[in-house]
């Protein structure tokens, strides 16, 4: 997960490359299994379903009436992302012998924010998209459109673009391609705000990486963009940013195909946010910043009755439980309190 997706729990130092935030829950000292549950199998076999309700209930409440209530939490509380950017296979030296499948994919870097995918039921959630070409095809194989889901029955929300194989000239036979679609919810922290979702018509992750394998070339560094529209998802503007110094028997038809592949990485269908209504999001968007200012002044109310040593935890509760409920649906919550 680390590695690939680069959906990071633990962040810090653990993460791929290292720097990436931790998610809110590590500072709680919780751990993996309080979100998942680990069954007859016990911690060695872990379920990727985990579930929010049982410490914050206020807020699954107030998220099934909500605008959003087709966003996964996920969507909205991860910004950002590590692990593997690109994966390019040709020759090289696998276990000190030469290969024809080597994997160079230590391309690691950040992308911002994640791109909002729907799943398999409709529901929006965050994605990891990355670009991947394996040279060495005899046969030419043809694309599909659109996303294929890995499992469609739903085991899991991961899915792929199957780009088809494309020659090169000089290059390693056909090359087949296709873009990683990959669900992430790690690092969970504060929310996106409105306009990061909302304002653009595309969906736009910057993607910086390095070049860190010890074949092909020395380390250097790239850049990408994924963009997602109505018109499309694709990956572009993929480019090294520094100079390239391939090792001697390093080609770049083997460590960075990507580089003779050219504007392939996309496919067609709409991929864009809904525009919504401009009166319901201005509304929205009014009601959740008065929410956030009534709840600041409560909260410097309270803040002061307990350094003047008064016991109000019960109303700290409630308190906790209107802003959770507030900013979820700002609307219910003003009409209901005023
Ligand atoms: C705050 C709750 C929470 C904690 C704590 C948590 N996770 Fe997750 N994790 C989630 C959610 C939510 C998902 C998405 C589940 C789904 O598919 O709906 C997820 C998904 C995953 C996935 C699946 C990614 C995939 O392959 O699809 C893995 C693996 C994972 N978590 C590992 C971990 C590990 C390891 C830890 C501890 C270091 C951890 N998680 C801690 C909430 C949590
Ligand atoms: C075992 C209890 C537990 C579970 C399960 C849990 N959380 Fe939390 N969560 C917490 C605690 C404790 C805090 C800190 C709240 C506080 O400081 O008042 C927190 C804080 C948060 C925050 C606040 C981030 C911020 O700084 O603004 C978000 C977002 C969040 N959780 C999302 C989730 C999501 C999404 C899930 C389900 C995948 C989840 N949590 C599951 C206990 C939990
Ligand atoms: C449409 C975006 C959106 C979605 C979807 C969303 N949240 Fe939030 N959430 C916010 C915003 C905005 C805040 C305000 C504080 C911040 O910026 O994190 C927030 C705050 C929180 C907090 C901290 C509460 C506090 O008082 O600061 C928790 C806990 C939380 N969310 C959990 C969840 C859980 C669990 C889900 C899914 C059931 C969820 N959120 C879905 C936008 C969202
Ligand atoms: C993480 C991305 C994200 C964030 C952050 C976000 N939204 Fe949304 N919003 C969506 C998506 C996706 C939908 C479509 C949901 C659906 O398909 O049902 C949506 C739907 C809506 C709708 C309903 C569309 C309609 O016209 O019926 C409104 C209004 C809206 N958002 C306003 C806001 C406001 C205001 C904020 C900030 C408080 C916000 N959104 C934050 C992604 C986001």
């Amino acid at each position: 997960m680390e590695r690939r997706r680069g959906d990071s729990y633990l962040g810090r130092e653990f993460s791929e490359p290292a720097g990436l935030p931790e998610d809110v829950h590590v500072k709680k000292k919780m751990e993996c299994v309080d979100c998942h549950q680990t069954l007859q199998g016990g911690m060695g076999h872990i379920e990727r379903r985990a579930t929010c309700q049982d410490c914050h209930p206020e807020v699954e409440q107030a998220m099934a009436k909500s605008l959003h209530k087709k966003v996964s939490c996920e969507a909205c509380h991860v910004k950002m992302l590590g692990g593997y950017e690109m994966t390019s296979w040709g020759s090289g030296m696998v276990a000190s012998k030469p290969s024809p499948f080597k994997k160079y994919s230590l391309y690691y870097g950040p992308m911002e924010p994640p791109i909002l995918i729907k799943d398999q039921q409709g529901i929006w959630i965050p994605a990891k998209i990355w670009p991947n070409s394996m040279g060495g095809f005899k046969d030419a194989v043809a694309p599909k459109p659109g996303l294929t889901w890995r499992w469609p029955k739903g085991e899991t929300r991961d899915a792929l673009v199957h780009l088809g194989t494309f020659s090169v000239p000089g290059g390693n036979n056909n090359y087949l391609a296709w873009l990683q679609v990959e669900q992430v919810a790690h690092p969970l922290g504060r929310s996106r705000t409105c306009e990061s979702c909302h304002d653009a018509p595309a969906q736009v992750a910057k993607v910086t990486w390095e070049y860190l394998d010890t074949q092909g070339a020395e380390p250097f560094k790239g850049s990408q963009r994924v963009v997602a529209d109505k018109d499309g998802l694709r990956v572009v503007d993929i480019k090294a940013t520094t100079k390239m110094k391939p090792l001697p028997d390093g080609k770049t038809e083997h460590f960075a195909a990507w580089m003779h592949l050219g504007d392939i990485w996309k496919t067609g269908g709409d991929f864009s946010i809904p525009k919504s209504d401009p009166a319901k999001y201005k509304k929205l968007n009014t009601d959740v910043r008065a929410a956030l200012a009534k709840l600041s002044a409560e909260d410097k109310q309270l803040k002061a009755r307990e350094a003047r040593g008064e016991d109000v935890k019960k109303e700290r509760r409630r308190w906790k439980e209107a802003r959770a409920a507030a900013v979820h649906e700002a609307v219910q919550y003003l009409s209901g309190m005023k």
